[in-house]
C-alpha cells in the first residue's frame, strides 16, 4: 500500500513537472522531435541549398538571427514586411539579407505540419546550419521560440551601432544578458561575410571629425590602410563591399581575432575591442593556446555565446503566436 502510494506520487510529480516543462514555455532540445520530427532536416536542407548556390548566403543568416534577437528578443520581429514602419526597415538593419531562405524553409515546414514551427526558430536553426557549413562549430540549438507580434521600425534602439564606443557596445550587450566575453565571441561572428563601404565611412574618412589632417582610426594597421582606402575611397560608392575578416572571409575561423589583435579589423566595432583592457584580454586568452587548441576553445566559446543570444527575450508557452507566413503576422 505504502509502495503504491510512493509510486503514484513519483508518477504524479513526473508528471507535472513535464506538463510544467512543456507549458511553461522553457525551451528545450528538440522541441518538434514529436510534433514535426523533420523540422531541423528540412531546414538544413534549405540552407544547404542556399549556400551551395551562394555561398554568402552563410553570413547573411547568421547576421540575420542576431538581428532578429536584439529587438523584441529572438522572436522573428525582423522577418515582418509590414510597410514603412516594419522594424526591418530601421538604418540598423541596413544590407540584411536571408529573408527568401526562411520563407522558403517556412512554407516546407507549413505544408508537412502546418502551425508548428515558428519562424523564430527557423532563423536560430538557418544561423546555426550556416555556421556549420561555414566549417565552424555544430552546436545544439533550442527550440520552442513563439513568434512575436511586433514590428515597429522605432524599435532598433538596441542594435549596437558600429560607431559605438566600446562602453556603449558592453552596455548594449549587457542589457541582453550578454557578457564582455560574449561580445569578443559574437563580434567574432564577422569571421564570415562582408561590409559595405557605407559602414567604413567615419572609421577611414571621417574619424576625428575636428582635427585637420587625421582622418582614419589610428588603430588601423599602417600597411593595412591604404588597401582599405582604395576599396573605400573617400566619396566612392557606399555599397562596394569588402570582407570583414581579410583572407578568409567564407570561413569560419579564429583568424578574425588575431585580424583584430593585429590592426587588420576592418569593422570599426571590432577594432574597438582590441582598445579596451577586459575585452582585449578575451582575445589575448585565445592565443595563449598552442595553435589547435586556440581554436578549439574559440569554436566551443562562440557556440556557448551564440546559444545564449538565442535566448534573449524569447516568447513560449501561450506567447506570440506560430505564424503561418513569415513575413505577416497571422
Ligand atoms: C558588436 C556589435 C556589432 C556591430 C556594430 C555589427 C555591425 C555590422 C556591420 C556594420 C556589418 C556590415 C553590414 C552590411 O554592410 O551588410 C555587419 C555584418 C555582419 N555581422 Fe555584424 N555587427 C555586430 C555584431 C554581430 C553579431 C553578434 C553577429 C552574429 C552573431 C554578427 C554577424 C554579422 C555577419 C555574419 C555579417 C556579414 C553579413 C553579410 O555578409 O551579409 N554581427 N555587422
Amino acid at each position: 500500500m505504502f509502495l503504491q502510494s510512493s509510486f503514484m506520487g513519483i508518477l504524479l510529480v513526473i508528471i507535472v513537472t513535464f506538463f510544467i516543462r512543456t507549458c511553461d514555455g522553457q525551451l528545450a532540445f528538440r522541441f518538434y522531435a514529436q510534433t514535426c520530427p523533420n523540422a531541423e532536416s528540412v531546414v538544413l536542407s534549405v540552407v544547404q541549398d542556399a549556400i551551395a548556390r551562394d555561398p554568402t548566403v552563410a553570413a547573411a543568416l547568421l547576421r540575420l538571427h542576431f538581428h532578429d534577437c536584439f529587438v523584441e528578443g529572438c522572436d522573428g520581429s525582423i522577418l515582418i514586411d509590414n510597410g514603412l514602419t516594419s522594424e526591418k526597415r530601421a538604418s540598423p538593419h541596413q544590407g540584411l539579407r536571408g529573408f527568401e531562405e526562411i520563407e522558403k524553409a517556412k512554407a516546407e515546414l507549413e505544408s508537412a505540419c502546418p502551425g508548428v514551427v515558428s519562424c523564430a526558430d527557423i532563423v536560430a536553426l538557418a544561423a546555426r546550419d550556416a555556421v556549420a557549413l561555414a566549417n565552424g562549430p555544430g552546436y545544439q540549438v533550442l527550440t520552442g521560440r513563439r513568434d512575436g507580434r511586433v514590428s515597429n521600425i522605432e524599435l532598433a534602439a538596441a542594435m549596437p551601432d558600429v560607431n559605438d564606443s566600446i562602453q556603449l557596445l558592453k552596455a548594449k550587450f549587457l542589457e541582453k544578458g550578454l557578457t564582455e566575453k560574449d561580445l569578443v565571441l559574437l563580434s567574432a561572428a564577422h569571421t564570415i561575410g562582408t561590409t559595405a563601404c557605407f559602414f567604413m565611412n567615419k572609421r577611414l574618412h571621417n574619424f576625428f571629425p575636428n582635427v585637420e589632417g587625421v582622418s582614419s582610426d589610428p588603430s588601423i594597421n599602417p600597411t593595412f590602410l591604404p588597401g582599405l582606402e582604395a576599396r573605400c575611397p573617400k566619396d566612392g560608392d557606399v555599397n562596394v563591399r569588402l570582407a570583414m575578416d581579410s583572407g578568409s572571409e567564407q570561413l569560419f575561423d579564429i583568424n578574425i581575432l588575431q585580424n583584430i589583435r593585429n590592426g587588420f579589423a576592418v569593422l570599426a566595432s571590432d577594432a574597438r575591442l582590441n582598445d579596451d583592457e577586459t575585452t582585449k584580454s578575451v582575445i589575448d586568452s585565445y592565443f595563449s593556446l598552442p595553435s589547435p587548441l586556440s581554436a578549439q576553445a574559440f569554436e566551443v566559446d562562440f557556440a556557448d555565446s551564440i546559444v545564449k543570444m538565442g535566448r534573449i527575450g524569447v516568447k513560449t508557452g501561450f506567447q506570440g503566436e506560430i505564424r503561418r507566413v513569415c513575413s505577416s503576422f497571422n
